[in-house]
Formats: C-alpha cells, sequence, structure tokens
C-alpha cells in the first residue's frame, strides 16, 4: 500500500448530474483543462452512453487533455462499454468504468434476479472491459449497503476478471465513518487479491458524512478518493475535493502522511469556474471555498489573527489559492482589526485619530450588518483629513415628485449662529445648493458632481463627491450618507468649508501674497 491517494474527479459525471447544471461541451473542457492545472489524477468526464452531446464532451477532454487518466461512466452493458472506450481510446491515459448494484436491494428490486446471477454479470462485464482497456475500474455500486459476505465475493471476481480498481460506493450516503473503515479494513483482509488493486471510496453527502466517510476509508487502507469540486453532485453531493485534500494535508499527523498530488494553489480558482460555469453558488460557511471560510469576524479573533495568525486559522488561505484572509467589519471588530484595515489603505492615524474612527465605525456598524472597506475610507477620510466645519448643516427638507416643482428648506450653522433659507430648483440638489449659496453669500462655479453608491444593499451608503472653483482655485468635498440628497449637500459644504479655511489662511498671510499656480484642496464630510 503506497502513500499516495489517488484523486479521482467527477465534478463533470456526478456532479453535473445536479438538475440544472448541465455544461456545453467547450465550458466541459475548459473545466477538465482547469482540473489538470489542478493536478488531479483521474478525471470521469462523462457517461458517454447517455447522450450524443456527452459522447462528443467526453471525446472532447480525452483529446484535450494529455495529464490525467481520462475516464468516463458505463453501465455493465456491452453498448455502453462499448460507447464509453469509442470517446476515451484516444485519450493518452484511458480508463473504463463500469458497475452494477449488489445490495439486495438493487439485485432484488431493480434487477429482479439473484446473488449469484448479479455475480456472473460483474465478471463478464470486467472480463469485456478489460478486453478493450488495461485501466478497468469496477464499482459495486451500493455497496455499504451489500451484504459483506456477498462483497467480498464479488470484490474477488471481479479483480481475478481484471479489474485494476475496485470502488466501493456509499451510494445513497447510508454509512457512518467507523462503519466504513471497519467494512474497508476487513474487505481488505478478506481478500488479499486487493493488495495489488487501487480500492478505491466514493461517499454522498446525504447524512453529510461524504468526507468522514471518505477519509475513514482512506485510514483503513482505500488509496482512491473520488470526489467532486465544492461537493456538488446527485442529491445531497459527492466528497469534496477540497475537504479531502486539505484534511488529508493538514492533518499529516492524522492521516499517516499520505498525500495527494493535487496543487492545492488551484482549488479556489477551480472551485470558481465551476461554481459560475455550473450555475451553482457555493455556500457561505462552505469548508474551504465558501466566502466565510477564511473571514474572521468575532473582535477577539480578528485581533489574535492580527497576533499569530496560527491562533485561528489552520490553513493558510494563500495555500488554496484564496489571496488574503478577511476581517469582516462588524460592530464586534476590534480597534487593531480597524487600524490594520486602514494601514492597508496606505494611511497611519494617530491614537486620536484612531479612536475617533472607531467610535464613528461603532456608530455606522451599529445602523449597518457589515461596514465594508468603502464605508471604512469614507470615514478615514472624514477623521483625518477634516477641516474646521464652518457651515453645519442642521436640518434638511426636500420636496420633489413628478408633478411638484423640487424645492428645499435647509437649516445651516454658521459657527454659533442657525440661518434658514429655502428655494426652488431644477431638481432637489439645485434648490438645497441655491440655499447654501444665499446662505454663504456667494455663488461658486459647481465643476463636478458625482454620486456613487459605495454600498450594496438597500441600506446602500451614498456618496457625494463635489468641486467647486473660487477666484481660479478648486475646493473639492465629500460626503456620505443613506440619503442622497444629504450626502450631496454636505459635501457642498464640505467644499465651501475648504474654501473659507483657504481664505482665513490667506487673510493671515496678508491679500496679494499667493500667486503662481493654484491649489486645489480637499474635505470629507460624513453622515
Ligand atoms: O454513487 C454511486 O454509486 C456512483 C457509482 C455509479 C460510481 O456514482
Ligand atoms: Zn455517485
Amino acid at each position: 500500500m503506497g502513500d499516495k491517494v489517488f484523486i479521482f474527479d467527477t465534478t463533470l459525471r456526478d456532479g453535473e448530474q445536479v438538475p440544472g447544471a448541465k455544461l456545453a461541451r467547450d465550458q466541459k473542457v475548459e473545466i477538465a483543462r482547469q482540473l489538470s492545472a489542478l493536478n488531479v489524477d483521474i478525471i470521469e468526464a462523462g457517461f458517454p452512453a447517455s447522450s450524443p452531446g456527452d459522447f462528443e464532451s467526453v471525446h472532447a477532454i480525452a483529446r484535450a487533455v494529455r495529464g490525467p487518466v481520462i475516464t468516463g461512466l458505463a453501465r455493465a452493458v456491452k453498448k455502453d462499454i462499448d460507447t464509453l472506450w469509442e470517446a476515451v481510446k484516444v485519450a493518452r491515459r484511458p480508463r473504463i468504468h463500469t458497475f452494477l448494484g449488489t445490495s439486495d436491494i438493487h439485485i432484488q428490486k431493480k434487477f429482479r434476479a439473484d446473488r449469484e446471477k448479479i455475480l456472473g454479470w460483474c465478471v463478464d462485464t470486467v472480463k469485456y472491459a478489460r478486453s478493450l482497456c488495461r485501466d478497468v475500474e469496477f464499482s459495486t455500486e451500493d455497496a455499504s449497503r451489500t451484504d459483506f459476505e456477498y462483497l467480498c465475493r464479488t470484490v474477488e471476481a471481479v479483480v481475478k476478471a481484471g479489474a485494476t480498481t475496485i470502488n466501493i460506493p456509499d451510494t445513497v450516503g447510508y454509512a457512518a465513518p467507523q462503519e466504513m473503515a471497519d467494512r474497508v479494513r476487513r474487505l481488505k483482509e478478506k481478500v488479499p487479491a486487493l493488495d495489488n488493486v487501487i480500492l478505491s471510496m466514493h461517499c454522498h453527502d446525504d447524512l453529510g458524512l461524504a468526507t468522514a466517510n471518505t477519509l475513514a476509508g482512506i485510514l483503513a487502507g482505500a488509496r482512491q478518493a473520488e470526489v467532486t469540486v465544492n461537493g456538488i453532485g446527485e442529491r445531497a453531493g459527492n466528497a469534496s475535493l477540497e475537504e479531502v485534500v486539505m484534511a488529508l494535508r493538514t492533518r499529516k499527523d492524522v492521516f499517516g502522511g499520505l498525500q495527494t498530488g493535487v496543487n492545492a494553489k488551484e482549488i479556489s480558482k477551480t472551485s470558481a469556474m465551476v461554481s459560475r460555469l455550473m450555475g451553482l453558488p457555493i455556500q457561505r460557511n462552505k469548508a474551504i471555498v465558501g466566502s466565510n471560510a477564511f473571514a474572521h469576524s468575532s473582535g477577539i479573533h480578528q485581533d489574535g489573527i492580527l497576533k499569530d495568525r496560527s491562533t485561528y486559522e489552520i490553513i493558510r488561505p494563500e495555500d488554496v489559492g484564496v489571496t488574503a484572509h478577511t476581517f469582516a467589519l462588524t460592530a464586534r471588530s476590534g480597534r487593531a482589526a480597524l487600524k490594520h484595515h486602514i494601514v492597508g489603505m496606505g494611511h497611519h492615524p494617530t491614537d486620536a485619530q484612531l479612536d475617533e474612527i472607531y467610535e464613528r465605525f461603532l456608530a455606522l456598524a451599529d445602523k449597518k450588518k457589515e461596514v465594508m472597506i468603502e464605508d471604512l475610507g469614507i470615514l478615514v477620510q472624514d477623521v483625518m483629513f477634516k477641516v474646521p466645519e464652518t457651515y453645519r448643516l442642521v436640518h434638511l427638507q426636500i420636496l420633489s415628485g413628478t408633478q411638484a416643482t423640487p424645492m428645499a428648506a435647509l437649516k445651516v450653522q454658521r459657527n454659533h449662529e442657525v440661518i434658514e433659507e429655502a428655494s426652488t430648483g431644477n431638481g432637489p440638489i439645485d434648490a438645497a445648493y441655491r440655499c447654501i449659496e444665499r446662505i454663504v453669500g456667494k455663488s461658486f462655479a459647481l465643476i463636478d458632481f458625482g454620486l456613487n453608491a459605495v454600498t450594496s444593499g438597500k441600506d446602500a451608503i451614498g456618496e457625494a463627491r463635489v468641486r467647486i472653483r473660487s477666484n481660479g482655485t478648486i475646493f473639492s468635498g465629500g460626503a456620505s450618507s443613506t440619503d442622497i440628497n444629504e450626502a450631496a449637500i454636505k459635501a457642498y459644504l464640505a467644499a465651501i468649508n475648504r474654501w473659507v479655511a483657504a481664505e482665513a489662511n490667506e487673510g493671515k498671510k496678508g491679500k496679494g501674497k499667493s500667486k503662481g499656480k493654484k491649489p486645489v484642496v480637499s474635505a470629507m464630510a460624513s453622515p
């Protein structure tokens, strides 16, 4: 028994059996090429006898993908086996994979036959497949519910008939890990001929035990794992490739140093490709490949990760091709996690600035379930690049509609004085800007105005950016709010505040001293 576990990928066969996940030929070839980059050992490319389209796909993969063994599935009938062989024989390393149900339930209810007849059928099938191909895999379908003595007899007979890989599927996901390990160990003891062939696990996930059962079988002596990317497959799916591979790799101590040849760095890319092409979203908390698999949410965990990743991380995200572990920014995120993000944006706040950003962050996180990195960017701008708030919006009332003339009424505080204005306009923002110009007593050239949703969802934050010009100098302002009118008004006031600050500076320096290129100054305001 070697220390290599062969990875047999059946994403394109058992995985493609998922309703609605049917792929076109070129998509299948694209996935098969990626599976080859992932360095799986065997690709089960389809079920060629099931349709001419499937035949074409398997055939195209057999021609195009040269690394792994290429196989397909065939029922234990001559016509299916011939069709499969036609599809895969051009492959550099073809395999025939054929199967027959061996449990009494299958024998009696599906075939209306008896054990002896089925045993003979298995042997004849394998002999025929071997007459075509040197590499033949035989699956005793529903093996986990097959009478143990009968399973031993069947396995012994098909190995004698020439099978080179024996697969004992848990077709209906019924087995428990201890039972699976026991079955594999006893099978290997009872059938010494298994020492000369590869014993394979193929587990379904009906009880959520597919990965555990596969690993239990491997621990007991199986050396091939039949898996799918993202665990997709018939009903609840199959054992997932990424889970089996990463469990063996992460827990070498438990699995006796067994290895696969999989290039784990390709896992994330492969998973995303399968999900996209098959239209099957990955659940967020899916092990290894879910979007939350490396996202730390609790403040305690984030703090631990920043001190030493091993505190809460058993797999380095980059080892499976994930570019970074992420911190979900929620009300539970700590100061350290926040600082980590801000420094990552290229800013270095003082302790006081960090305190203020954190305070505002907590207020925002109370309103939103998750604060996006873009939200944080706005908070940082607000705190780190602020100017005195000479003009501050106190109250805003907007009237607009398809039949109404847009109107705005504003209360703005200038130092200690509250000034009220109302105006109509071409739109609500135009009306509000007219109010502001009356309050300030000056009109500005609005040279740029932009509104952006910086976060998604119904509670998205709108960000407004404004650039105004006065005497050739440009002043920018930005603001954010869940109310876009409010954001637009605050952004305008922020630019004006920057102008006020510049004017005050000029006054101090003495009028007329500043010549040459006019500067651009910017400011941000926030909710
Ligand atoms: O689940 C199963 O038993 C199978 C076999 C045909 C290998 O997919
Ligand atoms: Zn299956």
